[in-house]
Order: structure tokens, then sequence, then C-alpha cells
């Protein structure tokens, strides 16, 4: 178990600044998820801990120890990565056991080691065979028994999950939430997909561009994202935004441009409205109404428990998603209805994105 802090850490590749000042602190045992869009930085986070990467400036400490200068078999971490980097001509119990043969480990240790590392990952009928006659999910996870193996200080995943299908995805991730409990190492765990983001860690960091938009509990991120890149990111369907405007009284809203409706309809307050460019609702804070907001429903997507309704704002581009309960969707395509957001669930941004309600 360790901590890592990261203390204004920043990399350039040539002159291209991609790190851009991170001050982050993951707490001893806890799983720390990294989120954000392709080519903000998480890899590059990930192979600076593991010593892959240089450091630019700052520093990084583990455990209180500045390892900057330190290299990668010195740092006491594992790394897990999306291909799963076995080697071909080696069973299963011989890619797990490598690691530990190499550093010298007596043989009938190295067994045991092996064994005990394969009953955690479920694996024992598997020890034998050669990665081509293996499965993706069971690839992966002789890739994560090799890392355990080493007892490592911390692990780091970077999207181990993505190139497997979504059932098994899901069923993998609860192992990795299990493995995690059971070991209580420090994990750092890079996704660009937000439901492994929102279901596995204690604490996400949103990044953006080399930086940290917000660092939270996954619930906390989601009720009370910073800006509009944190709200964006986190939810699926994702929020809906409305660009408006607001008459000089506040009474009334004017959304995209063209439709008029009375500011009460949102619950927001003078000052909200006087600073606020746009309004943010995730799908599931609309209810279907006799008045509101007028759209038209282009699609309606019944998903078992719930329904999806994708509808259409006059004088707004961006379809609307709408997530409710599946027994009271009276509507199907082509209908009008009115839509209700619900008061004290809607948020405001400022021009600059900033939320401000
Ligand atoms: N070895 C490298 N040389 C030059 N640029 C790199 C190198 N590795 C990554 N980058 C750049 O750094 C940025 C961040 O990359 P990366 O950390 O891989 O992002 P992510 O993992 O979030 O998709 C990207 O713009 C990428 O092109
Ligand atoms: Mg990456």
């Amino acid at each position: 178990m360790a901590a890592i802090s990261f203390k204004n850490v920043r990399k350039n590749f040539y002159k291209v600044e991609v790190i851009r000042g991170i001050d982050l602190e993951a707490v001893e045992g806890e799983f720390l998820v990294f989120v954000g869009p392709s080519g903000c930085g998480k890899s590059t986070m990930l192979r600076m801990i593991a010593g892959l990467e240089t450091i630019s400036a700052g520093e990084l400490l583990i455990d209180g120890v500045r390892v900057n200068e330190l290299g990668p078999a010195e740092r006491g971490a594992a790394m897990v990565f999306q291909s799963y980097a076995l080697y071909p001509h080696m069973t299963v119990a011989q890619n797990i056991g490598f690691g530990l043969r190499m550093a010298g480990m007596p043989k009938a240790e190295v067994q045991r080691e092996v064994q005990a590392t394969a009953e955690t990952l479920q694996i024992t009928s598997l020890l034998d065979r050669y990665p081509k006659q293996l499965s993706g999910g069971q690839r992966q996870r002789v890739a994560i028994g090799r890392a355990i193996v080493r007892r490592p200080k911390v692990f780091l995943f970077d999207e181990p999950l993505s190139n497997l299908d979504a059932a098994l995805r899901v069923q993998l991730r609860i192992e990795l939430s299990k493995l995690h409990e059971k070991l209580k190492t420090t994990m750092i765990y890079v996704t660009h997909d937000q439901t492994e983001a929102m279901t596995l860690g204690d604490r996400i960091a949103v990044f953006n561009q080399g930086r940290i938009e917000q660092l939270g509990a996954p619930l906390e991120l989601y009720q009370r994202p910073v800006n509009r890149f944190v709200a964006e990111f986190l939810g699926s369907p994702k929020i809906n935004i409305l660009p408006f405007t607001a008459n000089s009284s506040a009474s009334t809203l004017t959304l995209g441009g063209q439709l008029e409706v009375t500011a009460e309809l949102f619950g927001l307050g003078p000052e909200a409205l006087a600073k606020g460019r746009t309004l943010g609702v995730r799908p599931e804070h609309f209810e279907l109404s006799q008045n509101g907001i007028p759209a038209r429903v282009d699609l309606v997507e019944y998903l078992g428990d719930c329904a999806v309704i994708y509808a259409q704002i006059r004088g707004l581009d961006e379809m609307f998603t709408i997530k409710i309960a599946q027994q009271q969707v009276p509507v199907s395509s082509g209908m009008q209805i009115f839509l209700k957001p619900v008061k004290g669930e809607v948020m405001v941004f400022a021009e600059d994105g900033r939320c401000i309600r």
C-alpha cells in the first residue's frame, strides 16, 4: 500500500506541455480513477508513476519519498495495459511467475505464489494453457495475475477492459472491485468510460488537456460538477444543455433564441439567471407534464426498466434526452410533449462554463 503525491507535476514532449501542473494526492489504499477524453494525459500520468516516462517539472512522491529519479523497478508499481502483453511462448503459469523467477525467487516458492494468485483470480484451470488458447477476458485476468503476484505497493491500470465486450467488461469490473477490497492496495485506474469511473472509483479525477477539472467522490461529481465540462463528461445519456437569455426582470427565459418560457418553470433566482448562459438538466430530471417546454418526440427507446425519449425543442440543434420509468410512457414518435424540469436539479453555467448553481 502506498500514498502517491503529485506536486505541481508537469510533462513536456518537446515543446508541448501535456501535463500542466498537477497537484494530487492518492490516499493509501484508495481506488482512484482518472477519467477524461482521449489525449488529455491520463496514460502519461500513469507512466510517470510507473517510471516509464520522465517528469519534466515538479515532484512525485510515493509514501513521502521523492521518486523522480528512481527507475521503474525501484518504485513498487505494477501496471496492467489495455493490450495484455503476455508472452505467447509461455504458459499462463509461466507468464504469471515470470517476474518472480527473474527476481531470483526459488522455483517451489514461485509455484506457490502463482497458485495462490490463480486462485484469487479463479484461473487455476488455465495455468497450463498458452495465451492464444485464452479468450480476451481470460488473458486480461492473467495480465492482472502477473501484476498481483509481485505484491506491488500500487496498481496502475491503463484502460484494461477496453478490448473486451460489454458483458465481460461488467464482470471484470466487479471482479476488480472485489480484488481491491481483498488486497486493499492503492489502485489508480485510467478509463475514458464514465460508467467504469462512476462504479469503480472511491474518487474520480476528471482530466482535460493536462489539467484536473475536478476531483471528488463519484456522486459529488455527478450532482455538483464545478463546470460544464465535468457535467457533460459524467452521466449517460449526457446532460441536456440549453442556451438561454433572461429578460431584464428575470421572469422570462428565451431558450435557444426562440422559445419563451417562464423562469418560474426552472425555479431559478434572478442572480443565477443574470450571470448564466446555459442551463443543464440531466435526462432523469425532466418530467412529462401538461405544460412546460414544448418538444416533439423523435424516438422512444424502451430499455425494460425505463425509457429514453429523444425529442427536439424548437430553436435548439441538439437532441434532447429524457429518461423516465417505462410504465409512464404515453408517447410515441411525432407526438408533441411538454417537459418540466425537476426544480432544484437544474444547473446553471456561466459564460466561462463555471457552474453557478
Ligand atoms: N511519447 C510521446 N511523444 C510525444 N507526444 C506524446 C507522447 N506520448 C503522448 N503524447 C501526447 O501527449 C498527450 C497525452 O497523451 P496520453 O497521456 O496518451 O493521453 P490519454 O491517455 O489521456 O489518451 C497527447 O496529446 C499525446 O499525443
Ligand atoms: Mg491513454
